[in-house]
């Protein structure tokens, strides 16, 4: 069949219409190839942010002799070094700790931690308890609720403590959800 030279050039798109549309795909093809690399870029520039800080798992918290004899709970400070966004920190304080004799060899790391609303608590000495000072909560010298009523719902979070080269004091340091029965670390 032969076309008709008059009849409208409606079957085909228009020429302006081909046009946009090549037009169209160049400039996606173009974002493709230019944003890639541009989202690579912000991703490795901005990776110290998302990057989460982190501290060793055992410190070193003190020497065994620092420890009191009879048993009497001190508080330390645990330092770590820690990297947030592009620095490197050293040894900076990322909590503390109550450490105890239980025994000649035998330590007891507890937590600073109210695990109720986390407040810090205190070590009363004429108590022989300790004391979260924002609703009063009692704790007995070991960690152990002293008031089955008390505010908090479980006892003071215990860590675990080694003793390594014969006389340094290492802590596993955590933090525990606040104002469960359970403990259970801060994921
Ligand atoms: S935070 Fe310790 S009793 Fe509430």
């Amino acid at each position: 069949m032969q076309k008709n030279p008059a009849a409208p050039a409606a079957a085909s798109p228009p020429a302006a219409r081909r046009d946009f549309l090549k037009q169209g795909c160049a400039a996606c093809l173009g974002l493709a190839a230019v944003g890639t690399p541009a989202a690579i870029g912000t991703r490795v520039f901005l990776d110290p942010l998302t990057r989460q800080t982190t501290a060793e798992s055992f410190v070193k918290v003190t020497t065994l002799d620092t420890l009191p004899e009879d048993g009497t709970p001190v508080q330390y400070p645990v330092l770590a070094d820690r990297r947030d966004a592009w620095t490197k920190f050293s040894q900076v304080p990322i909590g503390a700790v109550f450490l105890q004799r239980q025994s000649k060899d035998k330590l007891l790391a507890l937590s600073v931690v109210c695990p109720h609303a986390g407040c810090f608590v205190d070590y009363e000495e004429d108590k022989q308890s300790f004391l979260c000072p924002c609703h009063n909560s009692l704790f007995l010298k070991d960690g152990g609720l002293k008031d089955q009523d008390s505010p908090s719902p479980r006892p003071l979070d215990t860590l675990e403590v080694q003793v390594r080269n014969r006389n340094e004091v290492w802590v596993r340091f955590q933090d525990f959800q606040l104002g469960i029965k359970e403990k259970k670390p801060v994921a």
